[in-house]
């Protein structure tokens, strides 16, 4: 397929989607291709975030692969026959790949494997990243001659510093997860089988909180990664205010001076 081909049909099996509780479990599913991100599987995983972003009872998204694989970068496959207009017209990776940017209820990866390239690049696209301690991170894009196109150049240094993003990126080095850890790429890392136990715990905390409080500290811990501080700090300052407007905040007050547990409506 070019790049220009629209999908015709979202595959469903391509993203698994389950509910728990209030946390919505998004499993990337190609494991024989390691989850290589065909236009496919983005336009899946786009249409599945939409559904949790609608959906009133999704406080929390988490995004996992399977044991070998988190995803192993986009579609070498399907890339290998494009040209200029096929990825330009196409829109390649904004089309589908940034819906993830637009979401504003929290969302967690939870890798395990391979996050490589564009895996990579999802992972960080995330919010909260937890490893597994066989998570192995890369951006090898200059070993097929192309460069990270997902936000790994923009994010990377971001996250972990100019001239180890630099490393990676020129050398097409891997990391592991202690590594990723240590230069603070990932929140925590885990062992292998206890990644999933610890995604769901960290994601029901967060579900279990006020949504639109929530939101609003995801828009300003954003909002900080690019503005000045000032900026930052008047944006932050007026979501503190607005919140004063939600009943969650009375609720989570009232609890706390009444020694009780707080029962957020997410308003
Ligand atoms: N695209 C397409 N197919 C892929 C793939 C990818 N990114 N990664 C793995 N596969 C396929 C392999 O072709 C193979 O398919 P067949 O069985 O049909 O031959 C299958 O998955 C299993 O892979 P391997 O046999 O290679 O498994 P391995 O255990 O020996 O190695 C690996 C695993 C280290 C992840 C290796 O597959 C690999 O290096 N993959 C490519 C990683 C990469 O270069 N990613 C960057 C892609 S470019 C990008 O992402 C651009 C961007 O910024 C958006």
């Amino acid at each position: 397929m070019t790049a220009h081909e629209a999908t015709p049909a979202i595959d469903e099996n391509l993203v698994l989607l389950e509910m728990v509780g209030r946390v919505a479990v998004i499993r990337l599913n190609r494991p024989r291709q390691m989850n290589a991100l065909n236009d496919a599987l983005m336009d899946a995983l786009g249409l599945a975030l939409l559904a949790c972003e609608q959906d009133d009872g999704v406080g929390a998204i988490v995004i996992t692969g399977n044991d070998k694989a988190f995803a192993a970068g986009a579609d070498i496959a399907a890339m290998r026959g494009w040209d200029y207009m096929d990825v330009f017209k196409s829109n390649y990776i904004t089309r589908n790949w940034e819906t993830l940017r637009n979401v504003r209820k929290p969302v967690i990866a939870a890798v395990a494997g391979y996050a490589l390239g564009g895996g990579c690049e999802l992972a960080m696209a995330c919010d909260i990243l937890i490893a597994a301690d066989n998570a192995v991170f890369g951006l090898p894009e200059l070993k097929l001659a192309v460069i990270p196109g997902a936000g790994g150049t923009q994010r990377l240094p971001r996250a972990i510093s100019k001239a180890k993003a630099m490393d990676m990126c020129m050398t097409a080095r891997n990391m592991d997860a202690d590594e990723a850890e240590r230069s603070g790429l990932v929140s925590r890392v885990v062992a292998a089988g206890r990644l999933m136990d610890e995604a769901m715990a960290v994601a029901q905390t967060i579900a279990g909180f006020s949504l639109p409080s929530m939101m609003a500290v995801k828009e300003a811990i954003n909002r900080a990664c690019e503005s000045s501080l000032s900026e930052g700090m008047l944006f932050e300052r007026r979501q503190l205010h607005a919140l004063f407007a939600t009943e969650d905040l009375k609720e989570g007050m009232n609890a706390f001076l009444e020694r009780r547990a707080a029962v957020f409506r997410h308003r």
